[in-house]
Parts: C-alpha cells; structure tokens; sequence
C-alpha cells in the first residue's frame, strides 16, 4: 500500500477524485497527509475524510529555501512512498525534491513540454492551439519539466473560456493521476528508472 501526502494550493478538486478512489479497497495507495502552502480551500477534504492537514503559509517566509525547509518538516514524519503535487502552484525548493525524490509527481493541464508553469490553460487559449491536454510528470529542479509519465490530449472548442476548458482537462488530469498512482504502486512505473529530463 503506498502511503501518500499530498500538497495543493487551491480546491482540491483533484484531490477529491484521488481519496474517492482511495475509498476503494482495491486501489492500492492511501492519502495519509495533506498539506498546503496557503489556506487552500481543498484543505477542508481533511475534515471530510479524517485527514490529517498541515499548512506552511509560503508568505510567511523570507525565502522560498525557507518556505522549503519547514515544508520538508512538517512532510518528514509522515515517511510518504510518493509525493503528490495535486494543483501546488509553488516551485519545490531543490532540497525537497532531493529529500523526497525520485518519489514526486505533479499533475499540469496541458500537454507538456507544451505550456508548463502557472498558467497553463490560459497560456494554451491565449497561443490559439485547437488541442491541449493534460499531463502527470516526475517533479525535478525545473519549473514542469520532469519526464512525462502520462498524458493525453483535450481540445480546445470554439468559445472556450480558460474556466470552460479547465473544467474539460480536470477530469482526465484525474483519471490521469489516478491511473499513473496505481501503475507506481504495481511497479508499471518505476519512478527510480525513470530518466530525469
Ligand atoms: C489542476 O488543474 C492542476 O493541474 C493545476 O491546478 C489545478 C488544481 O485544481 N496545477 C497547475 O497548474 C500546476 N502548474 P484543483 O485544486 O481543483 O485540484
């Protein structure tokens, strides 16, 4: 059974679809922590499904190394097989990635290398592409640049608005990460062979 902790940022909706699936007895991970890097609104999913939750509030640091090191503390004791970066819209500091990886993955709405970073929907609308996408990666030093484990492809409908298409790329984000966390936990996916980008 691998034992996950998962960081957001935001609603958590994704985070939701993942603990859905944990309920499964069959699915062969478990959410043991979830932390986050503001008062995320997804931290509530904590109290729904008796999660424990942590918060390093990052504007309380002067620096992201800072921010970093107390995050590293408050995920240590929970000794996770994986980290999950489920909507995080922080950069791990090098140091978290080299204490808990290769064992890290983020979900990107978009087909990566294709539009990584904070803005992925809206940079795709805003380029005029007729198909994004979404993607789970291996989280290395660089800003959504880690090796590809999943991805597939949406496509951009005319009208789409960056909230209409988000809500179209969530659902296989989801299906996405729920997938490549069952393939990690049965060894179809072998973080530690995986390359780094
Ligand atoms: C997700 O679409 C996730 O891929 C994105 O934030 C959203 C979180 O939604 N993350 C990034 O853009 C990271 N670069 P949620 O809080 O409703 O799950």
């Amino acid at each position: 059974m691998l034992e996950l902790v998962v960081l957001i940022s935001g609603a958590g909706s994704n985070l939701r679809a993942l603990l859905d699936a944990t309920l499964d007895a069959e699915y062969p991970a478990r959410v043991v922590a979830i932390g986050a890097d503001r008062d995320a609104e997804g931290l509530q999913l904590g109290e729904d499904y008796s999660i424990p939750t942590f918060t390093v509030p990052f504007s309380r640091f002067d620096s992201r190394a800072e921010w970093g090191r107390e995050l590293a503390a408050q995920i240590r004791p929970w000794t996770p097989d994986l980290l999950v970066l489920s909507g995080l819209m922080r950069l791990l500091p090098p140091a978290v990635v080299s204490e808990f990886g290769p064992a890290i993955i983020n979900t990107h709405p978009a087909y990566l290398p294709e539009f990584p970073g904070a803005h992925g929907v809206r940079d795709a609308l805003a380029a005029g592409v007729t198909e994004t996408g979404a993607s789970v990666i291996k989280v290395d030093d660089g800003v959504d640049s880690g090796p590809i484990l999943a991805q597939e492809r949406v496509p951009v409908l005319p009208g789409d608005s960056a909230s209409t298409l988000h809500d179209r790329i969530k659902p296989v984000e989801r299906r996405l990460l729920i997938q490549t966390i069952l393939d990690i936990a049965n060894g179809t996916t072998d973080l530690k062979g995986t390359p780094s980008a």
